[in-house]
């Protein structure tokens, strides 16, 4: 919690009446506000193409959307909404418009004592993310009195070519440390403490390479289908909507090497190191599913959702085997699944260490004793268990795997929300946790030649984890996947 509150600004947002507005930016921005993490000038300015709109309209739009906010009154709620909440209704790349909203934000600042200090929110269908950028800078939104800043919410580009005239187009007018790009994963406490668990600890950091650990696992598992996102799914898929960027944040964060400092830039540019170490991706290493009828029908396949091709090829489930080649991690697989319709919510890696390098115990239980490993659970039940081998008391010598665990629950109860911390970094100014141009565009680039020949998907039953063919390329490079 900072002790002082950060500077004043107004927070500008694109797609203001929007879902992602309406379920995750306004509530937690009134919950910081609410705990004083805000400067008091903190107003909010929402932008959506509806001119019926006005303020006052969008004020008890916004209190519907807080209604529930726990331990907050009704009368709070409304006096908060009439202080600190604007609407302006642009018309997506109209220059008329967005004069008419350089005007607004000028008044408005007068107005409440603004300094000039901008946050430009772009919750937008990705379509719309270059003429608004470009509008934006044609209209000379790009400086100020204050500092500006231009948040991009995912997805950032849909292959390496998008991403890169995306970024192109962005730099015309905006400096890279104006530019905060959103992967949420980011924010999760339990993806930020990988890097307090591998640098703040000398435990494991002299382990965390080739000659101690056989496998690295990464899941990605969601039990919901869909939902009713088919229109965004059809042209997405499981692999732009989850691998390139989500599961590969997680993977760059556990084969990273240490940062020069705790510093934005220094830690980007590891996570870049990593991605251009990854071998390309060869057809063997790769398989997609899309999730049929449950084995009970409960659940319908992807094709029956509505919205949905009734012949769709988009996948719902990647497995992946990665190599990174460098002199840590060379021969180690990184496996990859993710999938939607899955048998439960679980995002986790496992770090699988190597046998002893001596079977001393095998002659006398007839069996080897299992290795250790290490689950660092992300979410739900966050938290990470170490498992290792102890004497069963009693005659005879046989080994039983313990385990050790550690849950954040325990110790510091419920965890925030990741988009509470990226809003506060946002408004303070550190990049660290927001992805790089670099870092975009080189897990595009690795990733776009498996688009451009994208495999057919094996079905899968929903509720499943997975078609077959994951389980046999997992065991073709000797690692089961763990259960779900
Ligand atoms: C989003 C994807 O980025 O992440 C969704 O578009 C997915 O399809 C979601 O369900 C998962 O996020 P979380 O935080 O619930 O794991």
């Amino acid at each position: 919690m900072p002790k002082i509150p950060p500077a004043p600004c107004l927070f500008v947002m694109f797609g203001g009446t929007g879902d992602l507005m309406e379920r995750k930016i306004l509530p937690t921005l009134y919950q910081l506000a609410a705990s004083g993490m805000l400067n008091n000038k903190f107003h909010i300015l929402g932008i959506a193409r509806d001119e019926s709109i006005d303020d006052a309209k969008f004020r008890i739009w916004a209190r519907k959307a807080l209604a529930g906010t726990k331990g907050k009154t009704a009368a709070k709620i409304r006096q908060w909404c009439d202080a600190h909440l604007h609407y302006q209704p642009v018309a997506q790349t109209d220059p008329a418009a967005y004069e008419r909203l350089a005007m607004r934000l000028s008044t408005l600042e007068r107005a409440t004592g603004l300094p000039g200090n901008r946050v430009f929110y772009l919750a937008l269908p990705p379509g719309a993310f270059p003429g608004t950028i470009e509008s934006l800078g044609k209209a000379g939104l790009n400086t100020s009195t204050g500092w500006t800043r231009l948040v991009i919410e995912k997805p950032f580009g849909r292959d390496l070519k998008s991403a890169q005239d995306l970024n192109l187009l962005a730099h015309k007018y905006f400096e890279e440390t104006q530019i905060y790009r959103i992967d949420h994963y980011l924010g999760k406490e339990t993806v930020q403490n990988l890097l307090a668990f591998r640098f703040g600890n000398a435990l494991f950091e002299p382990l965390w390479n080739r000659d101690h650990i056989e496998s690295v696992q990464i899941t990605v598992a969601e039990s919901l289908g869909i939902e009713d996102r088919a229109g965004y799914y059809e042209n997405a898929g499981a692999l732009r909507d989850m691998v390139q960027n989500h599961l590969t944040q997680l993977l760059t964060l556990t084969a990273m090497e240490a940062p020069a400092a705790f510093e934005a830039d220094a830690i980007r540019y590891e996570k870049v190191k990593v991605l251009r170490s990854l071998a390309p991706i060869t057809d063997d290493n790769v398989v997609f599913g899309q999730y049929a009828a449950s084995k009970d029908k409960k659940m319908q396949g992807y094709r029956d959702e509505p919205g949905v091709a009734a012949r769709s090829q988009m996948e719902t489930f990647v497995a992946l085997r990665l190599e990174i080649e460098n002199w840590r991690w060379q021969g180690v697989p990184f496996i990859l699944r993710t999938g939607k319709r899955m048998p439960r919510r679980v995002t986790e890696i496992a770090i699988q260490f190597r046998k002893p390098p001596i079977a001393l115990f095998r002659a006398l239980d007839g069996e080897n004793p299992h290795t250790n490993s290490l689950v660092i659970t992300v979410q739900p039940d966050e938290g990470f268990e170490l498992s290792f081998e102890v004497k069963v008391p009693g005659e005879g010598f046989s080994l039983k795997t313990q385990r050790m665990a550690f849950r954040y629950a325990d110790v510091f109860g419920p965890l925030p929300d990741g988009y509470e911390t990226l809003l506060m970094d946002v408004i303070e100014g550190d990049q660290t946790l927001f992805v790089h141009a670099d870092e975009a565009e080189a897990s595009w680039q690795f990733y776009t030649p498996l688009l451009d020949k994208k495999p057919k998907p094996h079905p899968y039953p929903a509720g499943t984890c997975g078609p077959k063919a994951a389980d046999e390329m997992g065991e073709a490079c000797g690692t089961n996947w763990r259960p779900l």
